[in-house]
Formats: C-alpha cells, sequence, structure tokens
C-alpha cells in the first residue's frame, strides 16, 4: 500500500473531510460530544503516518469506561483534555490490535504484515489507526488479535496499580473489586502471578468467573459486605468505589495500601474529588491511600505479553460488536456490567 507521509498536524483526521482522491476507510466518528447514539458509521481519509508512527490495520479494538468519559466529554473535566467545545479527535477508542499496513521513515523495529497490539490517543474505530510505534508490541505467538485488543489499557491499569504503586509482594493479601470486570479481570490475575494471597468482591453470576481467574477467595457482594469482614488485606484495589473509604479502610491493615480506582463521580470533575480527599487523609494516616491515573507505557506492555505468553493471564471477553455497531458496546460499556472486556471487530 503506498503511504505517503504527512506532518504530525497534517495527520489529525478531520472526520467527513477526507483529501481529494484520498484512499478511504470505515470508521466510527463522533462530530460532537454526546451519547453512543451520537456515534456514526462513516467513510473517512485514512490516516497517513508520521515519520516516528506506523499505520495499523485494525483487526480488533476494545472498548472501557473511559472511553465512554471521552465520548460523551463527561465529566466535563475530561474536555480540558480532549477538546472544550468537540472531541479534538472524531474516532473514539484507546485499545487495538491488528496488522502493520505501512510505517513512518523513522520505525526500524516494524515493519508490514507484523501483528501489533497496542494504544492510541488518535481514535482506533476504525480500520486503520495511526500509532506512535513506542505504543505498539508484538503480539504473542498463539494469541488472537481479538484477545491482544482486549489488554492495553485495562491490563496496564490493573499492572501499574498492583507493581507500581501497591508493590505487591508474595504472600500478600490483596483483595480486588469489580473483580469480574475488564480491570479487575486482569487484576486478580495478575496479583496471583505476583503470588498474592487474592480475593476477589463480584456478584453472585460472577462468582465462577473469579474463581476461574484464580482468586482463592471470593466475595459476592450481593450477600457479604466485604467491609464488614473480620478479615484485614495489605492492598485493596477498589475498583467500584461502592463504599465509602472510611469503610473500606476498616479491612485494611495498619500501614496498608489503597487505590480507590473507580473514575466515576459527579458530572463536573468527576472522581476528582474522592482523589483529593484520599489525598488529604493519607497525611493523617499510616495507610497508604493511593489514588493513580494509568498511563500507557510500552514496557509494561512487554511485561503483559510475557505474562500472556506464560498463560499467567488470559484475557476475558464478555462481548463482540461489529464496527458498525461500536455504539452498542459503549452503550453496553457505560452501564458497568461488563464481565472482562467488550471487543470491537472491525
Ligand atoms: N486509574 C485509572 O487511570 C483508570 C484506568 C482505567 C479504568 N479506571 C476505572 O476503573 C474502574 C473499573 O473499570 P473497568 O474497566 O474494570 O469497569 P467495568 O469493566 O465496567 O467493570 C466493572 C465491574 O464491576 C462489577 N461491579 C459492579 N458493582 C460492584 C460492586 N458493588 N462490587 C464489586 N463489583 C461490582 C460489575 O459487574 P456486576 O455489575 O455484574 O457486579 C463489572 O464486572 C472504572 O471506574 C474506570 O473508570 C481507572
Amino acid at each position: 500500500m503506498g503511504i505517503e507521509q504527512r506532518s504530525n498536524a497534517e495527520k489529525r483526521l478531520v472526520p467527513g473531510a477526507s483529501r481529494a482522491g484520498a484512499a478511504t476507510m470505515r470508521a466510527a466518528v463522533q462530530h460532537r460530544y454526546g451519547p453512543p447514539s451520537a456515534l456514526e458509521s462513516s467513510e473517512v481519509a485514512i490516516p497517513l503516518p508520521g515519520r516516528g508512527d506506523v499505520l495499523v490495520q485494525v483487526g480488533a479494538a476494545s472498548v472501557h469506561p473511559g472511553d465512554y468519559f471521552v465520548m460523551t466529554g463527561k465529566p466535563y473535566v475530561v474536555r480540558l483534555v480532549f477538546g472544550l467545545r468537540r472531541p479534538r479527535h472524531g474516532i473514539p477508542g484507546r485499545d487495538l490490535a491488528g496488522v502493520v499496513a505501512a510505517v513512518g521513515t523513522d520505525v526500524t523495529a516494524l515493519r508490514p504484515g507484523d501483528e501489533v497490539f497496542g494504544w492510541s490517543t488518535a481514535g482506533t474505530l476504525a480500520e486503520y489507526a495511526c500509532v506512535p510505534a513506542d505504543n505498539l508490541v508484538s503480539v504473542p505467538a498463539d494469541l488472537s488479535v481479538m484477545d491482544a485488543a482486549a489488554v492495553p489499557t485495562s491490563a496496564m491499569t490493573a499492572l501499574q496499580a498492583l507493581r507500581e504503586i501497591a508493590n505487591v509482594r508474595p504472600g500478600q493479601r490483596v483483595l480486588v473489586t469489580g473483580a469480574s470486570g475488564g480491570v479487575g479481570s486482569f487484576a486478580v490475575q495478575i496479583a496471583k502471578a505476583f503470588g498474592a494471597e487474592v480475593t476477589g468482591v463480584c456478584s453472585t453470576r460472577n462468582v465462577d468467573l473469579v474463581r476461574s481467574l484464580g482468586a482463592d477467595h471470593v466475595v459476592d457482594y450481593t450477600r457479604t459486605d466485604f467491609t464488614r469482614t473480620e478479615k484485614r488485606y495489605d492492598v485493596i484495589l477498589d475498583n467500584v468505589e461502592a463504599q465509602p473509604l472510611a469503610a473500606v479502610r476498616r479491612v485494611l491493615t495498619p500501614t496498608g495500601t489503597l487505590i480507590p480506582n473507580s473514575g466515576r463521580g459527579g458530572r463536573w470533575i468527576g472522581p476528582i474529588g474522592r482523589i483529593v480527599t484520599a489525598r488529604v487523609l493519607s497525611g493523617f494516616t499510616r495507610q497508604h491511600l493511593k489514588p493513580f491515573t494509568s498511563l500507557g507505557k510500552r514496557q509494561d506492555l512487554l511485561t503483559l505479553a510475557d505474562l500472556l505468553t506464560t498463560g499467567q493471564v488470559t484475557p476475558v471477553i464478555d462481548r463482540t460488536y461489529p464496527l458498525d455497531e461500536a455504539s452498542g458496546a459503549l452503550r453496553y460499556v457505560a452501564a458497568g456490567h461488563t464481565r472482562g472486556k467488550v471487543v470491537i471487530t472491525v
């Protein structure tokens, strides 16, 4: 495929504004912030890779709650990053897996035909996506493109929370809420891989799933309030925040680490209020209260590729949607009852 190169400024894709004579692709496009119904399936120009970029022919892309926040522009604070009046990138989606279609002149580690997975901030719910080469790694042998697409953001969040933020060590007691969700299903497996004794909190219908991921103990939140049990945990990754911080801290050891990890909250500042509360409280207790923002890191994706290769981590796919039904996928994710990941096949 002959792909000319463009500067970074040029390569930003303007929905609906395909260049005269340029090759086009199908994409899920949003012209304004709004609900999933605002997504349109459109023909747009195939983006052109800059010098350090890779053009990926997308095989599959996954979506997560953050994609929904960016699409709706709520909480409003996300607009400071993604565009004040309308989304800066007309195509939603961040995670992807697929085949390298073309590379920029500075890219030497990848070549057309390579199978890769990773993340892009310029939109992945499309037939092609432009991705900085540093955001991609090779898909492990024996892993499907669909499974690979499910990994990047959710698994990197779980890995960073458990390794960088909590420094989980063998034998520690780790509790994961939302253990059946995108982040939680990876967190249970990663904590086990680190040698922890893992407790997963989920609803009745997901008890078997969470046990199958390796959890040593499962708490069904419809029957038992984990904050009212006698057990104490060295690390709590709270992906749901169904309980107040004070209640969760009751079951944290005196020097344990609590990571409040819900992106939900009020419509203006979302989780920022809770983040500030946790940070302020941190100054008055030996317990470590550590909200954090996950970042795309190639080294972490390589670590995850190893865990996938050894079979210590296996993605859980809940539902798949074709690209033309991407709005349904985002609607489903927004409802908050995902079991593992939701993947869009392209
Ligand atoms: N810090 C960061 O940078 C970062 C990065 C990524 C994600 N996040 C945040 O992490 C959170 C989790 O993301 P996700 O992708 O895992 O969400 P998700 O895929 O929607 O999963 C949520 C899971 O929680 C379960 N659940 C609901 N209520 C529960 C409760 N009271 N106790 C235990 N489990 C419950 C749901 O299943 P049932 O309803 O069937 O129980 C579902 O399986 C989100 O708020 C997201 O915004 C933060």
